[in-house]
């Protein structure tokens, strides 16, 4: 049995400078992942949650936020003090994110299927036609139509739901240890986003992958996550198992989510 959690995150502070000082977005978050495990991180608008999930990523620009943390470890790994070269190497192979904005992730002017090419070929060492050959075999899993036709669009010719799915083939394209999902679904309308929940679900098991799923909504968390962290104003104001948290909500502000 393998008792190192995916990942363990410890009182992470994150702040960004702003005009009157400094705005402290995360304060104090500590939860821990175990391999296969579903976390979902739920609150309103402004919580922290992108912060929080772009923190354990190392994404946030050194220039102008500050994050500090007791621990957040990765398999094991510190990822704190990790060169930009370890970091790269394991953004992609061992943790991948699907962002909130497909667009923001996808370059318009290149076609879908070179772009995951790519993000194959920078941590692989295959050749352009095996790339390839497993570019199409990602679109056939994430269920996007005619994979062929798929490689050659450019993103404006593909749905909100079937830039999602391009968002996703690219993260598990690496097959990644950790899948940080960062609300996937808001931009869909409800039958997409419910299928594109069932991909993720299936992806998960398929692949055994940790998931950090992000939402507003705690009916999306039932029945997809194990645990659940309750976000306001910044802080984790409850965490738990989801059935107790559901069943049984400690905070006021969960309770004022669930009613
Ligand atoms: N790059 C940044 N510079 C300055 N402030 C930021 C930056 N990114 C986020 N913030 C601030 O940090 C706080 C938390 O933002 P975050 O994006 O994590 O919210 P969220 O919970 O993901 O909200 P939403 O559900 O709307 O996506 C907000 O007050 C936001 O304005
Ligand atoms: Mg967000």
């Amino acid at each position: 049995m393998n008792k190192t959690p995916l990942l363990a995150v410890k009182n992470l502070h994150v702040s960004f400078r702003n005009e009157e000082g400094w705005l402290h977005a995360v304060q104090d978050a500590s939860f821990s992942l175990a391999h296969g495990q579903t976390l979902g991180i739920v609150g309103e608008s402004g919580s922290g949650k992108s912060v929080t999930s772009l923190a354990i990523m190392q994404l946030l620009a050194k220039n102008q936020s500050r994050v500090e943390a007791t621990n957040i470890e990765l398999e094991g790994q510190s990822l704190l003090h990790c060169s930009g070269e370890k970091l790269r190497q394991l953004r992609g192979n061992r943790m991948a994110m699907i962002f909130q904005e497909p667009m923001s992730s996808l370059n318009p002017v290149f076609r879908c299927g070179m772009q995951v090419e790519e993000a194959i070929l920078a941590h692989e060492k295959i050749s352009r036609k095996m790339a390839k050959k497993r570019v199409l075999a990602l679109f056939e899993k994430v269920k996007l139509p005619h994979p062929e036709n798929m490689y050659h669009a450019y993103p404006h010719q593909l749905s909100g739901g079937q830039k999602q799915r391009v968002m996703i083939a690219m993260a598990i394209s690496c097959n990644p240890a950790l899948l940080i999902a960062d609300e996937p679904t808001t931009a869909l309308d409800v039958t997409v986003q419910q299928n594109i929940l069932e991909l993720l679900q299936e992806l998960q098991q398929q692949y055994g992958m940790g998931m950090i799923f992000i939402t507003h909504d705690l009916a999306v968390i039932n029945g997809l996550a194990d645990k659940v962290a309750v976000m306001q104003k910044g802080k984790i104001v409850e965490q738990g198992p989801v059935k107790e948290v559901l069943q049984n909500p400690q905070h006021p502000y969960t309770q004022g989510l669930l009613a």
